[in-house]
């Protein structure tokens, strides 16, 4: 059945988000629909808005879900009513070589399903009947969504669903980045680059996997003073000097330097605060144009690095049982990251508070 549903979307590039009513088409083959319980609010939806991650409008925003199936498709054998699931902006389709050799965030298919399904073609429409876009094959800041089984995972336990909305992008991106990409090893140095919702969950990944010292650089005071509680050692201001402040805490440079923020300058800043041997992993997504420098020598002679991370190298159905049974135990924060919880119709001002950095995360909840 075709389902009326609230819908947060970008009409046009660099003007507000709008809250309209759309229709959700029922789930065809290999689809499920899924009633979103909550959906977080992250800084790459924002890039979307502007232009920085280039999906092209009208488009239903939302990739950081949580909620349950109410409807499944043809050929849906592994999915039924009423399962809870996260999403996952990545269309895994387990068959490609990268799926294969355990990369899902690479595969294939995930390329054709960056503001469709993966046919092609959308199950979303406006009141007037025209089709609209989702940010990559979710567009789940909406009451109701119809996604291809790929992109959703089954979660088992019994975890509240905002907080479960949030493993299912920052969460995932942040805390993988230091786990599953750089692989850190305890008693390692870690400097990150960018506290906000995905930088918190690099710094509480570090702490997890054992960090000596976790350096948070921020230009927000208060992002700095969250990001202690979430496990930072030192805090540092930016500056013109940053790389040498935390060369000086380092005593040499850190082991790993984790970009979550999407700007070459903070690139070129997080590769001069490395230590001999040491890499920079680069989480945030810069605009198209932006360049990073560095100077080539050292990368030979100091066997340095500089790669990237996308969806924190994650396993989706290995990484988000991980990650929820670590907050079973008390490992992982997920309630302090939550610092408003919105309801759809205000998700303007989620938007706008998002930009003036006033949250940790921001979370629109249904049925609020
Ligand atoms: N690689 C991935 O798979 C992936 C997934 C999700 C988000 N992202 C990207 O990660 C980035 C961060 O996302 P978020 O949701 O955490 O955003 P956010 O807005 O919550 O946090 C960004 C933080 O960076 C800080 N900041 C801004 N400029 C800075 C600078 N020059 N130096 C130091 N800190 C600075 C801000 O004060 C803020 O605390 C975005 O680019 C987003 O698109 C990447
Ligand atoms: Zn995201
Ligand atoms: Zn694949």
């Amino acid at each position: 059945m075709t389902q009326k549903s609230r819908a947060v979307i970008c009409r046009e590039l660099n003007q507000p988000v709008v809250v309209e009513d759309i229709e959700v088409q029922p789930p065809g083959r290999n689809e499920v629909m899924v009633k979103l319980h909550a959906c977080g609010v992250c800084h790459s939806d924002l890039s979307a808005t502007t232009g920085v991650i280039a999906l092209p409008p009208p488009l239903v925003l939302g990739h950081e879900g949580a909620g349950e199936i109410v409807a499944v498709g043809d050929g849906v054998s592994n999915l039924a009513e009423g399962d809870r699931i996260i999403t996952s902006f990545i269309n895994m389709c387990g068959q490609c070589g990268s799926c294969q050799s355990g990369r899902p965030v690479l595969c294939d298919s995930a390329s054709q399903a960056l503001w469709t399904l993966p046919d092609g073609t959308v199950r979303t429409q406006d009141s007037s009947g025209d089709a609209l876009n989702v940010f990559m094959g979710c567009g789940v800041m909406a009451e109701y969504a119809t996604m291809h089984v790929n992109n959703v995972v089954k979660i088992t336990q019994d975890v509240p669903m905002d907080r479960a909305a949030l493993v299912g992008c920052g969460v995932m991106t942040g805390v993988g980045a230091v786990t599953n990409t750089a692989k850190l090893e305890a008693g390692s140095t870690a400097a990150v680059f960018g506290v906000g919702g995905v930088g918190l969950n690099a710094i509480q990944g570090c702490r997890i996997a054992g960090a000596r010292q976790i350096i948070a650089v921020d230009m927000s005071e208060e992002k700095l003073e969250l990001a202690k509680t979430f496990g930072a050692t030192h805090t540092v201001l930016v500056d013109a000097s940053t790389h040498k402040t935390i060369r000086k805490i380092t005593g040499g440079g850190v082991d790993y330097a984790f970009e979550c923020v999407g700007n070459g300058k903070v690139v070129e800043s997080a590769f001069a605060s490395l230590g001999k041997g040491g890499q920079v992993i680069v989480v945030g997504v810069a605009p198209g144009d932006d360049k990073t420098t560095v100077r080539t020598l050292v990368i030979p002679a100091e066997e340095k690095a500089i790669r990237g991370s996308w969806f924190g190298s994650a396993r989706p159905r290995r990484d988000f049982p991980r990650l929820l049974g670590l907050y079973a135990s008390g490992e992982l924060k997920l309630d302090e990251l939550i610092t408003h919880r919105y309801s759809i119709d205000e998700a303007p001002q989620a938007f706008a508070d998002l930009e003036a950095g006033r949250n940790a995360r921001g979370v629109i909840v249904f049925d609020a």
